[in-house]
């Protein structure tokens, strides 16, 4: 049975070149409304030849946008808000011309600029004579373009409308929605009954019985992402440290204070997980003895030894079964992607999620947060700045299409 507004809070952009397949658009446009999403549409100038900016403005109950400026009234449509606005961005049809300047990062109209500063996920919907398809110039472009994680919605076969045949037609507007569908959305019932385990929180390490080496998690975002779990179905075990927030309800809790404990703890939980989710902040270092009697002030300067923790996810990672997954959050302040795919690398994970301090009015503590998204096979994603709820969920589902599909 089809599931009724699947795209609820999706806003998706319909970016319209010029070619008579844009004609179809229409009611691509239907279906993706049907299903609850915001859709936006973004036209160049040659499109208008195709189907007009009215059919398509009141089909999608918005404004078509075509120009940076809109000419009588002067406002200017920014075309960063509109890249960061967008979940996903179609590009329907996408002539040859649209998808050479895409290749080569030209943005001479606005849904090129729109393309260029976003974030989200793109598909390409080609539509072209068979043989501006065939072109070595059209295929290396599309291959390109490919490569840089931009989605191909193959074009089909049949009748062009030069009269020629072969390879070229866009791809049926209920092809480009199920494309959607199938790439956007979770699988149904993904999380039903899964085994999850997310860490939270920071650790503490004693220096002393009355003091500890410590960091600023709250548990903000952990806990969001096993709410989020929860709301999914999954069974999620919470292993946490020191934590501000109230406790999730209808998941396993499991105190721990130190590394050390997180690390046993995780390790009796791991095995049974299909999912690790690993939003911990853990210590990087251990005091090296604990002193059973608090420190005495003295007047000299005072040095403590300090020896590395266990690293959690580089353990339990190494020693994954095929079915489980690792995701690992990474908080970098320099060279921040680098630093990121590298642990994705050496802690054998499936993605890595990077946290980033230099947005100052989002992370440690605060209700929002934006991370970029690192996936094992080449996936990206970065998710705009965001409440943590709203972040988890996006997050979850993005990463339970990425993993399985
Ligand atoms: O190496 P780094 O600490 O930057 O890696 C961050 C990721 O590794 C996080 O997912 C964190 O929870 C995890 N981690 C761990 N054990 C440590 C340190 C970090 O599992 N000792």
């Amino acid at each position: 049975m089809l599931r009724k507004n699947r795209f609820n809070n999706k806003k998706i952009i319909v970016g319209v070149s010029g070619g008579i397949a844009a004609y179809k658009i229409p009611h691509l446009v239907r279906l993706l409304k049907k299903e609850g999403a915001e859709v936006q549409i973004l036209m160049t100038e040659s499109a208008k030849n195709f189907v007009t900016p009215q059919t398509l403005s009141v089909l999608s109950e918005r404004p078509v946008l075509i120009n940076f400026f809109q000419n009588d009234l002067g406002e200017w449509n920014n075309h960063i808000d509109l890249g960061l606005w967008a979940d996903a961005i179609v590009i329907a049809p996408a002539g040859a011309n649209t998808l050479a300047k895409m290749t080569h990062g030209i943005c001479d109209n606005l849904l090129l600029s729109v393309i260029l500063s976003a974030r989200c996920p793109i598909w390409v919907a080609p539509a072209m004579d068979l043989d501006m398809w065939e072109h070595a110039s059209t295929q290396e472009n599309v291959g390109t373009l490919q490569k840089r994680g931009i989605r191909l919605i193959e074009p089909t076969e049949g009748f062009l409308a030069s009269g020629l045949e072969g390879k070229g037609r866009m791809a049926e507007p209920e092809a480009i929605f199920n494309t959607l569908v199938h790439d956007l959305l979770p699988p149904d019932n993904y999380f039903s009954g899964k085994k999850v385990l997310v860490t939270a929180g920071g650790t503490r390490e004693s220096i002393d019985p009355v003091r500890f080496i410590g960091n600023h998690s709250s548990g903000k975002m952990g806990f969001a992402i096993a709410e989020a779990l929860i709301a999914c179905g999954a069974e999620v075990s919470l292993v946490y440290g020191s934590v501000s927030e109230k406790l999730p309800k209808n998941c396993i809790h499991y105190p721990v204070v130190s590394a050390e404990e997180m690390l046993e703890t995780c390790k009796g939980l791991f095995a049974d997980c299909s999912i690790l989710m690993m939003v911990a902040a853990v210590a990087d270092y251990q005091v090296q003895t604990i002193s059973s009697q608090k420190i005495k002030k003295t007047d000299a300067a005072f040095a403590l030894e300090l020896v590395k923790t266990p690293d959690i996810l580089t353990l339990l990672s190494g020693n994954k079964a095929p079915h489980q997954i690792c995701i690992g959050f990474a908080l970098e302040t320099e060279n921040e992607q680098a630093n990121a795919l590298a642990k994705l690398k050496n802690k054998n994970l499936d993605c890595i999620v990077l946290n980033s301090l230099n947005n100052p009015n989002v992370g440690f503590g605060k209700e929002s947060h934006e991370v970029d998204v690192f996936c094992k096979n080449g996936n990206t994603w970065s998710i705009p700045a965001q409440h943590k709820s709203t972040l988890a969920e996006t997050l979850i589902n993005t990463l339970s299409v990425w993993l399985l599909k």
